[in-house]
């Protein structure tokens, strides 16, 4: 199975992702690495581990978000991936999208979904003085943050806890869970009907 990474950022999960690949904890092809933001620190990531596609689009080269996105597909079908990670990309999908690739887009969320959705999740259920946060992969449908999860940890807060603290430590879950639920799926091991994930 072919995968892309998309990612927008410090691309730490990408890191833990490329690790487990070159262990063959991940059976997957990661064939392609793809950003938003030519500065994302993980390009620089990809092109170190000689991931054979790395590549930028800029979203204002295009007039709307579904013509972005148009291009986001073809290029994926012109390389042939199966399966695309969503690692701290921080683009919303358009409908097109998210039915070009049905149950073949997972993202990593760092709080216990359904609770604390959007982009400042962490700062969020700390601020709101939450005692379990943690982390959520899912599959990506049209709404945000949404679709079936497929695994979940929990993190504890503690009260010595600094928002920063807690920052660190769900990256720490992120890093073993999303690789765990990539092997899983890339070997087929994840159901995307029925009424609950899988993991
Ligand atoms: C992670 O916290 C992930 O849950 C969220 O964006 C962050 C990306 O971090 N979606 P990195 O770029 O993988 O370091």
């Amino acid at each position: 199975m072919n995968f892309a990474v998309f990612a927008s950022g410090n691309g730490s999960n990408l890191q833990m992702i490329i690790d487990a690949v070159k262990k063959k904890r991940i059976k997957g092809t990661l064939k392609l690495v793809f950003s938003d933001n030519a500065a994302a620190f993980a390009l620089t990531r990809a092109r170190k581990a000689k991931v054979p596609v790395v590549a930028h689009l800029d979203p204002k080269g295009f007039p709307s978000r579904e013509a972005f996105d148009a291009a986001c597909v073809e290029f994926l079908k012109k390389e042939k991936i199966d399966l695309v990670v969503l690692a701290g990309y921080m683009r919303i999908l358009s409908p097109a999208f998210v039915r070009a690739y049905r149950d073949r887009i997972l993202n990593i969320h760092p709080a216990l979904l359904p609770a604390f959705k959007g982009a400042h999740a962490i700062k969020d259920a700390f601020e709101h003085g939450v005692k379990v946060t943690g982390v959520t992969v899912h599959l990506v449908d049209e709404e945000v943050d949404h679709g079936m999860i497929l695994a979940q940890v929990p993190v504890e807060v503690s009260p010595k806890d600094t928002r920063q603290s807690l920052e660190a430590r769900i990256h720490k879950a992120e890093h073993i869970l999303y690789p765990k639920v990539i092997a899983l799926f890339t070997a087929g091991k994840i159901k995307t009907k029925g009424p609950a994930g899988a993991v």
